[in-house]
């Protein structure tokens, strides 16, 4: 059977975190879309690992498979798994033939066409996600099978290499270095492939997984980015370019709908929004230079959103692992998690960082929406709308609950639901009972051991 892990915000909502205790049932965790722009964590006692690519359930030694609707980045794939074992894993990851290979003229321009953008760019991870995605769809791209077949790799490179010389010199002005470089580039990406089949890691992914589910296996599908994320259900243009939602796992692993639907879908959401990028926020609590739209530094020294959003960022570590920016953040959005929970089609759902919001004299969400239209008419709305232009005309209407204490969350953890303070669980039982899904576990902590499971989906 197989249990589907999907982030229904805008990313980083703990997925590694929860992939690691439901994986403990699990024969394989596969990545179904994304490349090494993820970033999931798990915490393990005083080891912390994050990973890219590599799927969470390496730490409990799982077999790992980056599914064909991954884009996968060779270079950075081999220097995770490399530095794990340094520290003593072992991982074994499968990768797809059928995937799509970042090369180094993805990330080059990744990074030329943000500086483009300007007002429309998403601020990416630079990774070369969407350029990789684009030549996929373009049907220009080179996949990881064709690294094990130099010839078709040679003819490949000749096709594409000089397109995107000339596009990064002819139209953004930028000279060409090696990442433009056929030879270099053919000699590079030959050897990844030979390593690749070395160390026998490419497979043919659907019939794989259908194999392994047919012998009994239990597959956990490790979603990366959130639902706000997705090409089709995010927050366009401000998104990512694959569908971190239910339905890319069928596309991107090669399993069956009705397999998928067969199993749970677990949204995994974070007990209030954080957001690295652009993008209109209707929940957002202050700002962040840079990142929120039109904003330029607090109003006031005293201005309470700006402290409440101080507090939850230190609280929940809410900076870029790689850049130390703070993140933006803001309240629950209960429009946003409807809409994920019906295009991905929760069967439950993991509330995370509920130790985060500990403190907090009250606990707010974003109930609904209050669209203006460009007539000046009002909307009432219950889910996100459909145009990113009409999300920024929507006004938060919002609900206020009792905050609940800081409390010794080892403590809650063993006594279970009950353990957790009443003001809490009025909380957690709206979320659950407005999404009309089970609460599966909560998380009051990064660890594996501070989690409340409430449900086991392979029980
Ligand atoms: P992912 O991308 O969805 O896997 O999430 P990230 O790993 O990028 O970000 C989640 C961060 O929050 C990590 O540092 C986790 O260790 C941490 N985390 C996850 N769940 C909880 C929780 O319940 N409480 C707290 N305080 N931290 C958590
Ligand atoms: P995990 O799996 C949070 C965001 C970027 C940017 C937009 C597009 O750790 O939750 P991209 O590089 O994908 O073209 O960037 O998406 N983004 C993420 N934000 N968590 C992630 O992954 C993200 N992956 C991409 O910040 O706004
Ligand atoms: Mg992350």
């Amino acid at each position: 059977m197989t249990v589907t892990i999907v982030g229904s915000q805008l990313g980083d909502e703990g997925k590694g975190g929860v992939v690691d205790i439901y994986g403990d049932g699990a024969d394989v965790v596969v990545r179904y879309q994304g490349g090494d722009n993820a970033g999931h964590t798990v915490v393990l006692g005083e080891e912390t690992y994050k990973l890219s690519l590599v799927p969470s359930g390496a730490v409990r030694g799982t077999v790992g498979v980056l599914g064909n609707g991954c884009v996968v980045n060779p270079e950075t794939l081999f220097e995770e798994i490399d530095a794990l074992r340094e520290r003593g894993l072992d991982p074994d990851v499968r990768v797809a033939e059928r995937a799509h290979v970042i090369l180094p003229y993805h990330r080059v321009l990744d990074g030329i066409e943000e500086e483009a953008k300007d007002d429309l760019a998403a601020g990416t991870t630079k990774r070369g996600i969407g350029p990789t995605y684009e030549d996929k769809a373009g049907r220009r791209g080179v996949r990881v099978g064709d690294l094990l077949d130099p010839e078709v790799l040679r003819e490949r490179l000749e096709y594409v290499v000089p397109q995107k010389r000339a596009l990064a010199s002819e139209v953004y002005g930028v000279d060409p270095d090696e990442a433009f470089d056929v030879d270099a580039l053919f000699e590079t990406y030959r050897e990844y492939g030979e390593r690749l089949a070395d160390e026998e890691m490419t497979v043919n992914c659907s019939d794989y997984l259908n194999r392994r589910l047919d012998d009994g296996d239990d597959v956990v599908f490790e979603g990366a980015q959130g639902t706000a994320l997705d090409i089709d259900y995010g927050v366009y243009p401000y998104v990512t370019s694959s569908n971190p939602s239910a339905g890319g796992v069928a596309v991107g692993a090669g399993v069956a709908p009705a397999v998928v639907g067969d199993g749970d879908v677990i949204g995994i959401v974070k007990a209030y929004l954080s957001r690295v990028g652009t993008g209109p926020l209707p929940t957002e609590l202050g700002g962040v230079e840079g990142q929120t739209p039109g904003y330029d530094g607090p109003a006031d020294a005293d201005d309470e959103a700006e402290s409440l959003a101080a507090y939850i960022r230190d609280e929940g570590g809410e900076y870029g692992t790689v850049t130390g920016r703070p993140r933006r953040v803001g309240w629950l959005d209960m429009p946003m998690l409807r809409h994920a929970a019906r295009t991905s089609g929760f069967t439950g759902i993991v509330v995370n960082h509920v130790d985060t919001l500990a403190g907090l004299d009250e606990v707010t969400v974003g109930h609904s929406y209050t669209m203006t239209t460009r007539d000046g008419e009002t909307r009432e709305l219950d889910t996100m709308p459909p145009t990113t232009e009409q999300w920024a005309r929507c006004e938060a209407n919002l609900r206020t609950f009792d905050g609940w204490p800081d409390v010794d969350w080892a403590d809650v953890v063993d006594a279970g639901w009950e353990g957790l303070p009443e003001a809490a669980r009025t909380y957690l039982t709206y979320v659950s009972e407005e999404l009309d899904v089970d609460l599966y576990a909560v998380g009051v902590g990064p660890g594996r051991e501070e989690t409340i499971v409430l449900e086991d989906p392979f029980d």
